[in-house]
């Protein structure tokens, strides 16, 4: 599959891609000495232990051993094959790839053609939708309907909002007299099938049209408002997809990804229209999720690009819900959770449209709550805390709350603030507290099924290496930028490395030696094109400078992988040996002696 693309454009591509800047957009790095270092994305941390090298243009993580070039970056946080790296990478940079190339390589499948099909046709139909919005007489209403609820020429050209016509077939016509199957476009969602069986139908008629792009920022579904309120439904969304996950995909992520990690924090909507809003306001860290609740999925990719959500949900009932899911799941994937609120009965959106931008930043984000403390004001709400039963239940719920807190130290300054607020003894609210500690633990027990799969790669223990291992090490690292290298550990040690994973590194150096290829770390890498090889490689590599090393130091290491190598083998024999004694087998166990008298006298 990889030789599809010729092998020129993929040295131009490795050549051009800086490792640095493509990492960068998904993980804040920060400069430290002459590497760059930042939060894992494949495992949660909460200290730093990824580093990034421009030098080597390799990356590695100490903490679960992730590791590799610039296509293994992409290829293992994205999902992409390798073609897919490079024409991702090829399109970022400006490298030109030969049409034939570029539709055979990504993605082969006959699926994934049909995605990009797909994807054409809601590029195209965005367009149209936008054109039918900004310059008929058609989408007139519509527009004077966003202008009423403030949106400006430029929000409409920014989020590229549009207008479906009120007709049945428009689009169904329009897609196929440009060659689009309308069974594919039915599958996208943009049509749909007749019950009958027989023909297809526009989905969107007569309504506000939202396009909603994917994580790389290509267009793969529509939402439509309706021009009136009363209309149901409110909101018409394609339906899941090919390309639509409503499970994965959160929307505007594309756009604020890099606000996100600059921030150090996302701002979590229901809606997409308080998106819109916020980000009009200045909040660009803004993402929603698409009228589903959050799931694991949404919650881990926040989690890889920041530790801290603000989550701004409607103040009702079904808000309050919703936020408390919500921000159990963040919690879990280790997220500090705060909760922005909204008076009674506003959204963001009418919040914003009430108050303006900036009280919204002040009052409302920037008055942010602890997740406890935002419980403990909603259990207030519409009760009379003077009504003694009122209050006893009110209570309640506050002690069940405090019981699930994590330490002892929280739970100790909410019973005292009860205790406070209520002239209450200490005493007795502890005693209450532990009947209820003692629930949740019973119910927590019963939760802990199998945990989530938050990390792909399992943290490692750190360990300390044995002198051989790290001689093996070492010379591996100074082959890869040193050909001279190369030749003395092939002559002197050949493939006598002792660990299998190192014998089959050097394995390629030489192989690519032997060619009389340039030996460069993205080069063997490529060539080896295995993860757990690349992984040690880049781990290797980043732990060592570039130092010269001295002909003594050389045969130090020598000497110690080869003795380490004939002691396991001598140990063999020894075996061996004792078995054929064993076994009455004499002659045997006399050659066998033989051959390790003569190992022994070869040890230095
Ligand atoms: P809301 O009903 O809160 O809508 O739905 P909104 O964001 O305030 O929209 P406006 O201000 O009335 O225009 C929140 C989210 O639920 C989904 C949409 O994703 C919406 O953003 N939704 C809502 C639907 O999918 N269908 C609907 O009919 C309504
Ligand atoms: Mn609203």
């Amino acid at each position: 599959m990889a030789n599809m693309i010729p092998e020129e454009t993929i040295n131009s591509v490795q050549k051009s891609a800086d490792i640095v800047e493509v990492i960068g957009e998904y993980v804040q790095l920060k400069k430290q000495g002459r590497n760059y270092f930042g939060l894992c994305p494949f495992h949660g941390e909460n200290t730093p232990s990824f580093s990034v090298s421009a030098d080597k243009q390799i990356f590695h993580c100490f903490g679960c051993g992730a590791g590799g070039d610039v296509f293994s970056f992409l290829k293992q946080l994205e999902g992409y094959s390798f073609p897919q790296a490079v024409l991702v990478l090829a399109e970022k940079y400006h490298i030109d790839i030969p049409d034939d190339v570029s539709h055979a390589a990504v993605p082969t499948s006959e699926e994934g053609s049909d995605d990009l099909k797909m994807i054409e046709a809601h590029e195209l139909s965005k367009k149209f939708y936008h054109h039918l919005l900004v310059n008929t007489k058609e989408g007139q209403e519509a527009l004077d309907y966003l202008q009423d609820r403030g949106f400006s020429n430029e929000d409409i050209e920014k989020f590229e909002i549009g207008y479906s016509l009120n007709s049945w077939d428009f689009m169904t016509k329009f897609l196929e007299k440009r060659g689009f199957d309308p069974e594919m476009m039915a599958k996208a969602g943009l049509l749909v099938k007749k019950e009958s069986g027989d023909g297809y139908f526009d989905r969107f008629r007569n309504r506000i049209i939202f396009p909603i792009h994917d994580h790389h920022g290509k267009t793969v579904a529509f939402s439509g408002r309706s021009l009136a309120d009363n209309q149901q439904p409110k909101y018409m969304n394609s339906p899941e997809s090919p390309l639509f996950h409503k499970s994965k995909l959160l929307y505007h992520f594309h756009q604020s990804r890099v606000h996100i990690r600059k921030q150090e924090r996302a701002v979590l909507f229901e809606g997409f229209a308080d998106v819109i809003s916020a980000v009009k306001s200045g909040v660009n860290e803004a993402i929603a999720t698409m009228g589903t609740s959050l799931t694991d999925e949404h919650a881990r990719l926040i989690r890889r690009n920041t530790n801290e959500v603000i989550i701004c949900y409607d103040s009702d009932r079904a808000g309050f819900e919703a936020a408390q899911k919500a921000a159990e799941l963040l919690i879990k994937k280790d997220c500090k959770v705060r909760i922005a609120m909204m008076p009674d009965h506003l959204d963001p959106d009418d919040y914003i449209r009430k108050f303006g931008g900036d009280k919204f930043k002040t009052d409302v984000i920037g008055a942010s709550v602890s997740f406890m403390a935002f419980k403990l004001q909603y259990f207030k709400k519409g009760k009379n805390l003077s009504d003694e039963g009122e209050r006893i239940s009110y209570i309640e719920n506050v002690l069940k709350e405090i019981s699930r807190l994590p330490t002892a130290l929280e739970k100790e300054v909410y019973i005292k603030q009860l205790s406070d607020e209520f002239s209450l003894s200490y005493d007795s609210l502890q005693e209450q507290l532990s009947v209820y500690d003692h629930n949740t633990q019973q119910a927590q027990k019963k939760e802990a099924a199998p945990k989530p799969a938050v990390t792909q790669t399992k943290a490692k223990p750190w360990r300390i290496r044995p002198a051989y291992e790290n001689a093996e090490r070492t010379l591996l690292a100074h082959m890869v930028h040193d050909p001279e290298m190369i030749r003395k550990v092939l002559d002197r040690i050949g493939l006598d490395f002792n660990l299998d994973e190192h014998r089959a590194i050097a394995a390629y150096i030489y192989a690519m030696y032997e060619e009389g290829l340039d030996v460069s770390i993205s080069k063997l890498m490529g060539k080896m094109n295995d993860q757990a090889l690349n992984q040690i490689l880049s781990e290797i590599v980043m732990g060592h400078n570039d130092r010269e090393i001295s002909e003594e130091e050389l045969s130090d290491y020598t000497r110690k992988i080869l003795n380490y190598r004939n002691k396991s083998v001598i140990r063999e024999k020894e075996e061996k040996r004792q078995e054929a004694e064993r076994k009455k087998d004499f002659l045997a166990a006399a050659a066998l002696a033989q051959e390790i008298v003569k190992l022994t006298r070869s040890l230095k």
